[in-house]
């Protein structure tokens, strides 16, 4: 069972835009592992976007993702990672198709609603900065046994 890091970004909590992007990860079939809403401290969010540092947008990205609350969380399934990636749609949202989150809701670069891991390493790592080994919950909801054939 793969396990995907994503950040619902301050546009997405402050838009009130988070239950229906919420609903769609959980109508695909994912199931969430853990989640909660915090106030990112600097420090964090510049160990997080680390790789984009020095790139012309990283000061103002940092800023963005501390300007106000952001809801974590941990989604699971098989291939969690590609299937949210592709949820999301292209990072900008005027170029993510119609049918994607980012396609359906966002029109801009940066205010791109949701983070999301990019591969199995960046999701472990991600997972480590956001959460205690603690807060991740395993369980199985009834229907999955319709969501995935055993
Ligand atoms: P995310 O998937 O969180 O990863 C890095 C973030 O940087 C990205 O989503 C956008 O929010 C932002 N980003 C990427 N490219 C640009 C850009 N060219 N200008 C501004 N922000 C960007």
């Amino acid at each position: 069972m793969e396990r995907t890091l994503i950040i619902f970004k301050p546009d997405a909590v402050n838009r009130m835009l988070m239950g229906q992007i919420l609903a769609r990860f959980e109508a695909k079939g994912l199931r969430l592992a853990a989640m909660k809403l915090q106030q990112s401290p600097r420090t964090q969010v510049e160990k997080h976007y680390a790789v984009h540092h020095g790139k012309p947008f990283y000061e103002s990205l940092v800023n963005f993702m501390t300007s106000g609350p952001v809801v974590l969380a941990v989604l699971e399934g098989p291939g969690a990672i590609g299937v949210v990636r592709k949820l999301l749609g292209a990072t900008n949202g005027r170029e993510a198709e119609p049918g994607t989150i980012r396609g359906d809701f966002g029109l801009d670069q940066q205010y791109n609603l949701v983070h999301a891991s990019d591969g199995p390493d960046t999701a472990r790592t991600e997972i480590e900065l956001f959460f205690k080994p603690e807060e991740i919950v395993s369980y199985e909801r009834a229907p999955d046994r319709w969501i995935v054939r055993k």
